[in-house]
């Protein structure tokens, strides 16, 4: 698939209500394709359909991920809709954020049940249909599953399992012709996550001072979303976003002992 054959190709895309999400389904519209959007937030959901065409080119679908019920609802909305599925965006996510030890019981729980149970549920409701379209699923993980991030412990083992997830799938699912795509964003502009976040104690990220802060490297929504349509055409196995996030990820690879040995340093300067 290249991203000019989009043209009435129908698109899933969860977490549509902000930031990637939102990007994205409006990147795929303006690409051509037909779009289901889910995310619990029907007011916002209802709003973006309207933007990108109304029932003939968007469709909205209130869903939580987290309920295995709710993402086979979705995908037979869609498929009752559109009649044809040729693309899911697993993009809904959350993060808990705060060090292991503040963690309360259901914390770990949650966080799977939404980044990494949610793109289960909606991917094995979908894959029958995507065998029949030949079509992609693109997962959107993070840097943060690639390299283990202190204080954002439980996101950090979603991002990594889903990584997991997305590199078996691939070569599950290549003699099929279904595409598997694992995106990573790095830090991102004009998103919900930090502000959304479930904080516990104290943490490096999704504070105050997370807030006011932009990490070098920051990439906006939009410029995430174009990567996420660009590897829906082209089908890589896995991309890493910004120049930033890739370079931590390539110096991991390189050298893990030197990116071990920052986190842990920034670690103990931030706090003891
Ligand atoms: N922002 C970053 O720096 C960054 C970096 C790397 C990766 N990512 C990943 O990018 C993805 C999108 O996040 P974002 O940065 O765009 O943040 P965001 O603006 O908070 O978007 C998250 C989306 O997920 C939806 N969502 C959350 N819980 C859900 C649930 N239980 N069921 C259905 N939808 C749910 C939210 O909608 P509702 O609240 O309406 O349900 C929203 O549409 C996430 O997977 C995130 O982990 C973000």
């Amino acid at each position: 698939m290249s991203s000019s054959s989009f043209k009435d190709k129908v698109f899933i895309v969860t977490g549509a209500s902000t930031g990637i999400g939102r990007a994205t389904a409006r990147a795929l519209a303006a690409a051509g394709a037909r779009v289901v959007l889910a995310a619990r937030s029907e007011e916002a959901l209802a709003q973006l359909a309207a933007e990108l065409g109304g029932a003939e080119r968007a469709l909205a679908v209130p869903t939580d991920v987290s309920d295995s019920d709710q993402c086979q609802r979705l995908i037979e909305d869609a498929l009752a809709h559109f009649g044809q599925l040729d693309g899911l965006v697993n993009n809904a996510g959350m993060v808990v954020s705060g060090y292991f030890e503040h963690l309360q019981p259901g914390d770990m729980a949650y966080q799977f049940a939404v980044n990494y149970m949610g793109v289960v549920y909606c991917t094995q409701a979908a894959l029958p249909h995507l065998k029949q379209s030949r079509g992609v699923i693109v997962n959107v993980s993070s840097v943060a599953g690639l390299i283990g991030t202190p204080s954002a412990v439980a996101y950090s083992a979603s991002k990594a399992a889903l990584n997991a997830l997305g590199r078996a799938l691939w070569a599950e699912l290549r003699p099929y012709g279904v595409g598997v795509v694992t995106v990573c964003p790095y830090f991102t502009s004009g998103v919900e996550l930090g502000r959304k976040a479930i904080k516990r104690g104290d943490s490096l990220h999704g504070g105050a001072k997370g807030a006011a802060r932009v990490a070098p490297g920051t990439q906006t929504a939009e410029q995430v979303a174009a990567a996420i349509v660009k590897a829906a055409a082209r089908r890589p196995r896995l991309v890493v976003l910004s120049p930033i996030g890739r370079l931590i990820w390539r110096l991991d690879r390189a050298l893990p002992g030197l990116v071990d040995w920052v986190m842990v340093k920034g670690l103990s300067r931030r706090r003891l």
